[in-house]
């Protein structure tokens, strides 16, 4: 064992199934655990459900069935997608699970212990027919800035304003149609400014792409608005010890998840979990998109050191994905859940395109269908796969599957390959896959280039010896 790892993907919601956007980021976090596996490092890969939270409630009370079971079927369902694209954790598991109750209260008191946690009104829209406080999300009306009617309680599409939901002119709740009043609950915060210049030590110690370092420092001084992570009941999460029916907030006890996930491995195997989120010996890697950078580069990090983990060594940010230029849509045709994609195609095929655009960079990729027809017919299927599968086959046919000597040619080719091992090494290691699939394209024609000179399958009819070195190279 050389180095110690702990990779994760962000967990995806419990609300709905697994899509290929999800698949972007699933498939780049196992391309790569793969790869440092295969270079005898300890790598551990924790992913789970991200279980609670206020959407997930209310779905279940659609279907008229308890939020556990509800979310114990979609985890059935994730895992169920994620194994048939050959995408494997070292542990899966849930947000709502014992061990990360216990890893949520633990984290709190610490930061409690530690100065990071006040309480403070707050005053919120609350329906008072669904007897409920309204998330921003569920309250419309006009935008107080510039009058746009039917807007989000938590901006303006047509003028781009912020506010928070009380402001909102002629509110309406989007739960009962009725108009909510507004009343004053008090909360729990976690006071982000006092964890600035850990912050700012972080950003310089962590390897984070520079994108992203240039969007942190700038909310770095801005100013850092400090953080209600509590909610009212009816909520769908653990209720906050000792509070007067006060839940965590789903993003408080997500990312406390993948603690909950190394936890339950950790029981299992006889590990102790102090190795990897209390040791600085054990590197830490989150892959995520990059629409969850606020959560992983700033609360996160706060969270694990007002209690005293390890932070993490990496943020790996990658971009959302488009198909056809278009954002995921239901209405565009656009939005494809994992299931239907293997309905019709296989799972290499998508590990294949992805790791063709895949990079160490935030950029949004696009899956264009005709891109990827040809990628796959003309590169996957036509020159990779073809000639290993025709090179196997005159094997077995003509040498009983017994690999001979090289000729020149194919010492050279060969060599040439190996002596690219580094190179494609060092690219799978920093996450440019689109530069390693290239490479290996390269080295791919330059077979298939050989083989088909010689033209193996007439030539062995004249002289068989070459014809068995040939396929040796080809083989090897
Ligand atoms: O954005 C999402 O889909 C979240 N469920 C990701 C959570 S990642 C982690 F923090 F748990
Ligand atoms: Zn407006």
């Amino acid at each position: 064992k050389e180095r110690q790892i702990l990779v994760t993907s962000a967990l995806p919601y419990a609300n709905g199934p697994i899509h290929i956007g999800h698949m972007v980021e699933y498939i780049q976090t196992d391309i790569w655990v793969r790869f440092m596996r295969n270079s005898n490092h300890e790598v551990l890969s924790f992913c789970a459900d991200d279980a609670h939270g206020a959407p997930i409630m209310m779905k279940a009370d659609e279907l008229k069935i308890k939020p556990t079971d509800f979310i114990d079927q979609m985890k059935k369902d994730h895992q169920d997608s994620l194994k048939k694209f050959g995408i494997e954790y070292t542990n899966y598991h849930s947000t709502h699970s014992n061990e990360n109750e216990k890893l949520v209260s633990e984290i709190f008191l610490d930061a409690k212990n530690s100065g990071h946690i006040y309480k403070e009104d707050v005053e919120q829209c609350f329906d008072e027919e669904k007897k409920m406080f309204l998330a921003d999300r569920y309250v419309t009306g006009d935008c107080p800035k510039c009058g746009a009617e039917n807007q989000y309680g938590d901006g303006c599409d047509s003028c781009g304003a912020t506010y928070s939901a009380t402001e909102i002119i002629n509110p309406k709740s989007s739960l009962s149609g009725t108009k909510p009043i507004t009343k004053i609950s008090e909360h729990i915060f976690f006071d982000l400014k006092k964890s600035k210049s850990n912050l700012k030590k972080f950003l310089k110690t962590a390897s984070i792409q520079d994108s992203v370092v240039g969007k942190l420092s700038e909310w770095l001084e801005s100013g850092l608005k400090d953080w209600c992570f509590t909610r009212d009941e009816p909520y769908f999460g653990f209720e906050v010890p000792g509070s007067q029916k006060k839940y965590y907030y789903v993003w408080f006890d997500a990312p406390i998840g993948y603690i909950a996930a190394t936890s339950e491995w950790c029981q299992k195997n006889s590990r102790s979990l102090s190795e990897f989120w209390k040791d600085p010996g054990c590197e830490i890697y989150h892959n995520i998109g990059k629409d969850i950078i606020y959560f992983h580069s700033l609360f996160w990090p706060a969270m694990l050191k007002s209690a005293d983990f390890t932070l993490p060594s990496e943020i790996m940010v990658h971009g959302m994905l488009t198909v056809g230029g278009e954002k995921l849509s239901k209405s565009k045709g656009t939005f494809i859940n994992a299931r239907t994609y293997l309905d019709f195609l296989s799972p290499d095929y998508l590990r294949y395109y992805f790791a063709c655009k895949l990079t160490d960079s935030s950029a949004d990729l696009d899956l264009s269908w005709d891109d990827f027809l040809s990628r796959v017919n003309s590169d996957l299927v036509g020159k990779i796969t073809n000639l290993a599968s025709r090179g196997v086959q005159m094997l077995a046919k003509h040498f009983d599957s017994e690999l001979g000597s090289f000729d020149e040619e194919g010492k050279k080719l060969l060599l040439k390959t190996q002596n690219a091992h580094e190179t494609i090494a060092n690219y799978y290691e920093k996450r440019q896959f689109a530069k390693a699939m290239l490479l290996i394209r390269e080295l791919v024609d330059d077979a298939n280039k050989y083989f088909d000179t010689y033209e193996p399958w007439k030539l062995v009819k004249e002289d068989k010896e070459a014809v068995h070195k040939i396929l040796t190279s080809i083989v090897h």
